[in-house]
C-alpha cells in the first residue's frame, strides 16, 4: 500500500465513524509515524511496510475510541513551541495563548519579577513566559505525574522553572508578582457530556466542581497573602464565567478588576490586583 492509499483509508474510516477533522488528523499521523513534516507528507507517495500500515490502523481505531491524536503523536504545539504531551495532562489549547500574552505584557518593563503558574499541567504556561521574559519563575500542579510531564518539557526547551508539588497554595513559599492560572473549570455534571476526546483527558484537570467556580474562589481569597503589593492575578475562564469571576474578584477587594476575549471573540480571561501597601 502507499501513502496516498493509507491517507484515504485512514480519513474514509475515521469518516465512518464521524470523528471530526479526520484529514487533518490522519495526516499527523503519517507525518508522525513516518517522521517527515506534514508539508513533505503531502508530496510523498511511497510504499509502506506492513508494519507501518499496522501501527496506523492501531492509532486510526484509537481516534475512533476517542483517544486524542496529539496522545498519538505526544506532541501539540504552543506559543511556537513543541509540547510533549500524553494522557497525564490537559492539552495546552490555543486560546490559552492569550493569558500568556497578558502575562507578558503585565512583566513588560518590571525587573525581577517572579512569577507562579498554578495548575501548570504540561508547564505550557510557565515554559512560554520563561522563554519569552526574563522573570523568575516557579509553576505547581498537585498531581505529580504532571509535573513530571512539566519537567521533561522544561528540560527539552531548555526553561529555568522551580517546580513545586501542592494542592493549590499549600506547599507554596514564596511572593509573586504575578500569578497565572489555567485551573480545572468545567462543571462536574457538565463533563460527562463532553466529546469523548475531551474526556479521555486527566478528570483532575477538567473538574471545576458543582458550579464550575471551585478553584477561583479558593485561589482568589487565597492568593492575597502569595502576592507582592499591586501583583497580579491572572485566570483563563470559562466562556460563560466572566461575571462569577469578576465577582469573585470584587468581593475580595482586589483592584484593577478587568476581562478579555479570546480571538473568538469569547470572554477568556480575568484578572485583578492586590493593593498596594
Ligand atoms: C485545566 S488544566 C491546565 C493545565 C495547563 N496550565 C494548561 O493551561 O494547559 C488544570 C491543572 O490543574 C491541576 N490541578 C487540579 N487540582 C489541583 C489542585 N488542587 N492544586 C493544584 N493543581 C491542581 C491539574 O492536575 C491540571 O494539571
Amino acid at each position: 500500500m502507499n501513502i496516498k492509499e493509507l491517507t484515504l483509508n485512514g480519513v474514509s474510516k475515521l469518516n465512518e465513524f464521524n470523528i471530526d477533522d479526520s484529514t487533518t488528523k490522519v495526516r499527523i499521523l503519517l507525518s508522525s509515524l513516518l517522521n517527515v513534516s506534514k508539508e513533505k507528507l503531502l508530496i510523498m507517495d511511497e510504499e509502506v511496510d506492513e508494519k507501518l500500515v499496522e501501527r496506523f490502523n492501531d492509532n486510526i481505531n484509537k481516534l475512533i475510541k476517542g483517544v486524542p491524536v496529539q496522545y498519538l503523536v505526544n506532541k501539540q504545539s504552543f506559543y511556537g513551541m513543541d509540547f510533549f504531551v500524553d494522557n497525564r495532562v490537559l492539552i495546552p489549547q490555543p486560546d490559552t495563548e492569550c493569558l500568556v500574552e497578558e502575562g507578558l505584557e503585565f512583566l513588560k518593563g518590571k525587573e525581577n519579577a517572579k512569577v507562579l503558574d498554578l495548575c501548570t499541567g504540561s508547564g505550557a504556561i510557565a515554559i512560554s513566559i520563561a522563554k519569552n521574559s526574563d522573570a523568575t519563575i516557579y509553576a505547581s500542579d498537585i498531581s505529580k505525574d504532571a509535573l513530571d510531564v512539566a519537567k521533561l518539557n522544561a528540560t527539552t526547551l531548555s526553561a529555568d522553572i522551580t517546580f513545586i508539588e501542592s494542592d493549590l497554595l499549600k506547599n507554596i513559599n514564596e511572593k509573586f508578582d504575578l500569578i497565572i492560572s489555567n485551573p480545572p473549570y468545567i462543571k462536574t455534571d457538565v463533563i460527562e457530556l463532553l466529546s469523548d476526546e475531551v474526556k479521555n483527558e486527566p478528570i483532575l484537570a477538567l473538574d471545576g466542581k458543582e458550579d464550575g467556580l471551585y478553584f477561583y474562589k479558593e485561589i482568589i481569597k487565597n492568593a492575597k497573602g502569595f502576592l507582592n503589593p499591586n501583583g497580579k492575578l491572572l485566570f483563563e475562564i470559562g466562556f460563560d464565567q466572566k461575571e462569577s469571576v469578576t465577582k469573585l474578584f470584587e468581593e475580595e477587594e482586589y483592584i484593577n478588576v478587568y476581562s478579555k476575549k479570546d480571538l473568538a471573540g469569547l470572554d477568556r480571561i480575568v484578572s485583578g490586583e492586590k493593593k498596594g501597601e
